[in-house]
């Protein structure tokens, strides 16, 4: 049997939804398990984040997957619905949309009564400078108006283009969103992601919307998890099938893009791009083994990657963590120049899953 596994820690997703009450006591949670709970599979998660006030999805997929599997909570389509029939869907599975232009806003007017009968709410999308969805204030405070007389109950939302970063737009999103709010009050409002429930605390209103921070990878560049106090929840491992001794000027793998300098242990791991593991690594990239961190050689393939062992006593089927506790996904993402995010979203099916055993 193939040694690719994915092991995730549901304590670890409890500690840190906790560590976003620590952050937002006063907000309601709704903790963001859009792309399978972040690559973590969503039927692993969804008993660690009881303690959540509602779900955020990206699409009907995955809202009608979490009431499939039993979840009774709120739950929000984040970019709301692709058409009219999605909207009696939505309503039948008592989902909460997201508006972000007028063709939602016309399906949603044509379904006022059955959506209030509900209590459900509408989460009307501010487009406040990131230019992905919303609509802009100039519209927006009409959009909402309108809502209000049709006995909607509206929450306002925006997300940030650069939390995890000083610029510019940072400020602009922050005033154009406060205006609106103003201007549209009293009404519920939610803006922040990981990054700015930990940079906000201002701005954390009636609802936050953690996801990074709930699977233990850090939302900035320049904190890490540690800092962060976040427990990484998924560990990413394989073990060793092959070890080859090999001499100077010998290489390594497709392309021949590693040449030995001295006679070298090379262990070639069960893992590669197949697995989700990134083949292109731009900075030195490694793994632990037997505790001890090892780089890789190589490309990566497929089905395998090499790392050099040299001088470590080791066996086959020993196991070697890609990412987890040790060797850290934000870490790896660094060194394939891409984020923690991606490399979780993009694990494929092949590594089997196992809760709670490592
Ligand atoms: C609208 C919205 N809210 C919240 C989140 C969660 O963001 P993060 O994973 O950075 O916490 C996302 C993720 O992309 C999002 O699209």
């Amino acid at each position: 049997m193939r040694q690719a596994t994915v092991y995730i820690d549901r304590k670890a997703l409890q500690y840190n939804l906790n560590r976003v009450k620590q952050l937002a006591p006063k907000s309601k949670i709704v903790s963001m398990v859009k792309a399978n709970a972040y690559g973590h599979g969503v039927e692993n998660c969804l008993d660690a984040l009881a303690q959540s006030d509602a779900f955020g999805v990206a699409c009907m997929q995955e809202a009608l997957q979490l009431r499939e599997l039993g979840c009774e909570k709120p739950i929000t389509l984040i970019e709301g619905v692709f058409s009219a029939v999605e909207m009696d869907l939505a309503i039948a599975h008592n989902l909460e949309v997201v508006v972000h232009q007028q063709q939602q806003v016309d399906w949603l007017m044509a379904h006022q009564q059955a959506y209030n009968a509900k209590q459900l709410k509408v989460w009307v999308k501010l487009n406040s400078g990131m230019n992905r969805l919303g609509f802009k204030v100039a519209e927006i405070i009409d959009v909402i108006q309108q809502l209000k007389s049709a006995g909607f109950e509206c929450v306002l939302a925006m997300h940030f283009a650069n939390a995890d970063a000083d610029h510019a737009l940072n400020d602009q999103q922050i005033k154009q969103f406060l205006a609106v709010k103003q201007a549209c009050a009293p009404i519920l409002a939610s803006c922040c992601n990981s990054a700015a429930i930990y940079r906000w605390p201002e701005l954390h209103f009636d609802y936050v919307r953690p996801g990074i921070m709930l699977y233990g990878a850090s939302p900035f560049a320049d904190r890490d998890v540690q800092q962060l106090d976040l427990q990484p929840v998924m560990t990413f491992e394989a073990a060793i099938m092959a070890l080859n001794h090999i001499q100077a000027g010998e290489c390594v793998g497709y392309g021949s893009t590693f040449q030995a300098t001295d006679a070298m242990d090379i262990a070639v791991v069960s893992i590669g791009y197949g697995d989700g593991y990134p083949r292109a690594y731009l900075e030195p990239n490694s793994v632990f083994v037997a505790g001890i961190q090892r780089p890789l050689v190589g490309r990566v393939s497929m089905d395998m990657m090499a790392i050099d062992v040299t001088g470590l006593d080791i066996q086959l089927g020993e196991k070697v963590e890609l990412w987890g506790k040790q060797r850290r996904v934000d870490d790896v993402a660094r060194s394939n120049g891409t984020i923690g995010y991606e490399l979780l979203c993009r694990l494929s099916q092949r590594p089997k899953r196992i809760i709670d055993q490592n």
